[in-house]
């Protein structure tokens, strides 16, 4: 097994941003553009929990796939203001995001709620978007590593083989993500490494780790998407700002393609 048999996945974190009309709009238009693409990666849209719907009506019955930004770890109850795997299962949803830094930053979302998320969306099918990476403080001061490893190690300590070849890693330095300031190719692509070798000690048939798709996320966009997608350890992008505007995301979906059929002649 090789690296370039693994799934490239492109996906567009909307976070809080669209109305219904909106979103329809740029579902449609990413659609339409992507009729005009060649070895197409696995297109992902995380539009706000209000659009899921009108995404889901405009992706039937096409290859683009979407999910929730966000779930919480139990299937009903009384939990004001949160959304359940079942929910979004329901909706037709694939993929959710968990432990965005947002959500770290912001919501309480920690190294002891994260794993409690992936079980969740593992346990009704859907696939996680496990995010991680360090804040500029800890990069300063070479914590880097540590911090990933911790990270991931949290999410995925609880987990089966099994279920461990079916999660998607982000690597999404905080100090990168709206601000502008990418992470280099080769570091982005350094730290995956170091996300790679920490999946290993949690797998006994060790090549297994090559099927686990790592994106980069942080400033992805049109400009400096196909130096970051050339790298053979970045699996993809996870894409803020730029997955916004359809021209900006097709042309990043665009990069994807060249590398999935590099992956397609390599293979
Ligand atoms: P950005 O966001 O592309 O706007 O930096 C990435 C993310 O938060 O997933």
């Amino acid at each position: 097994m090789t690296e370039a048999k693994r799934k490239t996945v492109i996906a567009g974190n909307w976070k809080m941003n669209k109305t219904r009309k909106e979103a329809k709009e740029l579902t449609d238009a990413v659609l339409k553009g992507m009729q005009k693409l060649e070895n197409l990666p696995e297109v992902v849209l995380f539009p706000p929990f209000t659009c899921l719907d009108v995404v889901a009506g405009s992706a039937q019955n096409t290859a683009v796939k979407f999910g929730g930004q966000n779930l919480d770890s139990h299937d009903s109850g009384a939990f004001t203001g949160e959304i359940s795997a079942p929910m979004l299962v329901d909706i037709g949803a694939n993929y959710v995001i968990i432990g965005h830094s947002e959500r770290r930053q912001f919501f309480g979302e920690t190294n002891q709620t994260v794993p409690l998320k992936v079980k969740a969306a593992l346990n009704h099918n859907l696939i996680p978007v496990i995010c991680v990476g360090e804040l500029l403080d800890e990069r300063e001061n070479n914590l880097t590593d540590p911090v990933v490893k911790r990270q991931v190690g949290a999410a995925v300590s609880g987990l089966s083989e099994a279920e461990l070849q079916k999660i998607v890693i982000a690597y999404e330095p905080v100090w990168a993500i709206g601000t502008g300031k990418v992470c280099e190719a080769a570091e982005a692509a350094r730290v995956i490494g170091v996300i790679r070798v920490t999946l290993k000690q949690f797998l006994t048939d060790k090549d297994m780790v090559q099927k686990i798709p790592i994106l980069y996320g942080g400033s992805m966009n049109a400009k400096n998407a196909d130096e970051l997608l050339a790298q053979g350890e970045i699996d993809g992008g996870l894409i803020g700002g730029a997955s916004l505007k359809a021209d900006e995301f097709l042309s990043i979906i665009g990069s994807a393609c060249k590398r999935s059929r590099l992956s397609v002649a390599k293979a």
